[in-house]
C-alpha cells in the first residue's frame, strides 16, 4: 500500500465496509484453484528401477506405462554401475506429467557390487534441488525437479531368500528414497512358493532393519485399501507388452505352451495392484514424501554440515549473517592450520634432507681419506720400490764396474804374456 493511502486510512473515520457480492462466495474453491494452479504447473515424477541386468525392468516400466519407452539392452560386461535416466513428457487429459525412468545400468553384475553410484546419483539429485532453494533469483515453480520419488526394487524370484547385496543395498537406500520391493518375473515361480517367498522376504528385511515405502493409512479415503495393499508386498509382478486373445479380448499376457499369465489379472500377478498403489492412489503420497522426509533429512544433514543451525528456545534467533561469519572464523583458522601443517612438513623435509646430505657428505669425506690413505700407502710402497731398484741397479753397476774393472786387467795381463816370453826367448 502506498504512504498515502496508508495516511487516508489513518486518518479517516472508521467506516462500515461495503462488499457487493456477486454469486457465490467461501474459500470453499481453494482447493479447486490449486487444483488447476498444479496443473497448470504440470507434475514430474520419477522413478528408479534398481535390479539385476535383464530382470525385467524396462518390460514393466512399458507394461505400466502401456507405451515403449525408447531402451538399450544393458551388458552384462558394465565396468561399473551407471545411472541412466531418461525423461518424457506424458499427457492424460489435460495433465502433463514428466516421466523420468532411471536404469541403475549394470547393477548386480560387478564382482565389487558397488551402490555407491546409486546412492550419489540420488544425492546429487537432493543436491541440485538445494542448490536452487539456495539461490537468491530462484524459480522453484518451473525447476524441474530431478529427486527420486520412488524405487522400484526388482527381487529376482529365486523363491529362496534375498540376496545380500539386496539387503546392502535397500539399507543404504532406505533413508534416501520411498523403495517398493518387488518380485519380478513372478511367472518363473509356483504360487505357493511365490506365497512363502513372499513371507520369507518381509521377515528378512524387518531383521534387518529395511523400511520400505509403507502405503499411508492416514487419509480415510485411501486407508482401507493401502492397509491391504500394505500386506500384500511386495507385489510379485509379471510384464509383457504383447496382446493375447484370451476369448474374446486382447490382453497384455505372456504365452507358454501350458498357458496364457495375464498381466493385468489379479489372479496371476500383483501388476494392478502395483500400478493401482504407484500411479492412481500414492503417487502424490510419494512425492510429498520424498520434500518432505528424505529431502528434508538431506537438507538438514548438509545445512548442519555447513555449519547452519536452529536456534533452541532460549538463545538468539539464527543469524545466517553470525553462521557465515563463524563458518569463514573456521575456514580460515582451518586454512592458517593447514598452512601451518604444510610449512611445518616443509621444514622438517628441508631438514631431514639438510641431514641426508650432510650424512652423504661425511660418507663421502671418510671414502676419500680412505682412498686418500690407500693412495698414500701405495705411493710410499712405490716410492720403497723405486728406492730397492735404484739401490739394485747401483750395486748391480758397481759389481758391472768392478767386473769390467777386472777384465780390462786380466786383458791387460794376457796382452802382457807374449811379450815376456819374446824376452825370455831372445835370453837363451
Ligand atoms: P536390462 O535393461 O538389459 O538390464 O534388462 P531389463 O531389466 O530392462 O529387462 P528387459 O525388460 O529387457 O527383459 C529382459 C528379458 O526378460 C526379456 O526377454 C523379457 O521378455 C523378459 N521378461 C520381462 N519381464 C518378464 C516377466 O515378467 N516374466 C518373464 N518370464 N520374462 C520377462
Ligand atoms: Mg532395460
Amino acid at each position: 500500500m502506498a504512504a498515502t493511502d496508508l495516511e487516508r486510512v489513518s486518518n479517516a473515520e472508521p467506516e462500515p465496509r461495503s462488499l457487493s457480492l456477486g454469486g457465490h462466495v467461501g474459500f470453499d474453491s481453494l482447493p479447486d484453484q490449486l487444483v488447476s494452479k498444479s496443473v497448470t504447473q504440470g507434475f514430474s515424477f520419477n522413478i528408479l528401477c534398481v535390479g539385476e541386468t535383464g530382470i525385467g525392468k524396462s518390460t514393466l516400466m512399458n507394461t505400466l506405462f502401456n507405451t515403449t519407452f525408447e531402451t538399450e539392452e544393458a551388458s552384462h560386461h558394465e565396468e561399473c554401475v551407471r545411472l541412466r535416466p531418461q525423461t518424457y513428457d506424458l499427457q492424460e487429459s489435460n495433465v502433463h506429467l514428466k516421466l523420468t525412468i532411471v536404469d541403475a545400468v549394470g547393477f548386480g553384475d560387478q564382482i565389487n557390487k558397488d551402490d555407491r553410484p546409486i546412492v550419489d546419483y540420488i544425492d546429487a539429485q537432493f543436491e541440485n534441488y538445494l542448490q536452487e532453494e539456495l539461490k537468491i533469483r530462484r524459480s522453484l515453480f518451473d525447476y524441474h525437479d530431478t529427486r527420486i520419488h520412488v524405487c522400484l526394487y526388482f527381487i529376482t524370484p529365486t523363491g529362496h531368500s534375498l540376496k545380500s547385496l539386496d539387503l546392502v543395498t535397500m539399507k543404504k537406500l532406505d533413508s534416501k528414497v520411498n523403495i517398493i520391493p518387488i518380485i519380478a518375473k513372478a511367472d518363473t515361480i509356483s504360487k505357493s512358493e511365490l506365497h512363502k517367498f513372499k513371507i520369507k522376504i518381509m521377515g528378512e528385511l524387518v531383521s534387518n532393519g529395511v523400511q520400505i515405502y509403507q502405503f499411508p493409512t492416514d487419509d480415510e479415503a485411501v486407508a482401507e485399501i493401502n492397509a491391504v495393499m500394505n500386506a500384500h508386498l511386495p507385489f510379485a509382478v509379471v510384464g509383457s507388452t504383447e496382446e493375447v486373445k484370451v476369448g474374446n479380448k486382447l490382453v497384455r499376457a505372456r504365452q507358454y505352451p501350458w498357458g496364457v499369465v495375464q498381466v493385468e489379472n489379479e489372479n496371476h500377478c500383483d501388476f494392478v495392484k502395483l500400478r493401482e498403489m504407484l500411479i492412481r492412489v500414492n503417487m502424490e503420497d510419494l512425492r510429498e514424501q520424498t520434500h518432505s522426509r528424505h529431502y528434508e533429512l538431506y537438507r538438514r544433514c548438509k545445512l548442519e554440515e555447513m555449519g547452519f543451525q536452529d536456534s533452541d528456545g532460549d538463545s538468539q534467533p539464527f543469524s545466517l549473517q553470525e553462521t557465515y561469519e563463524a563458518k569463514r572464523k573456521e575456514f580460515l583458522s582451518e586454512l592458517q592450520r593447514k598452512e601451518e601443517e604444510m610449512r611445518q612438513m616443509f621444514v622438517n623435509k628441508v631438514k631431514e634432507t639438510e641431514l641426508e646430505l650432510k650424512e652423504k657428505e661425511r660418507e663421502l669425506h671418510e671414502k676419500f681419506e680412505h682412498l686418500k690413505r690407500i693412495h698414500q700407502e701405495e705411493k710410499r710402497k712405490v716410492e720403497e720400490k723405486r728406492r730397492e731398484l735404484e739401490e739394485e741397479t747401483n750395486a748391480f753397476n758397481c759389481r758391472k764396474a768392478a767386473m769390467e774393472a777386472l777384465q780390462s786387467q786380466a786383458l791387460h795381463a794376457t796382452s802382457q804374456q807374449p811379450l815376456r816370453k819374446d824376452k825370455d826367448k831372445k835370453k837363451f
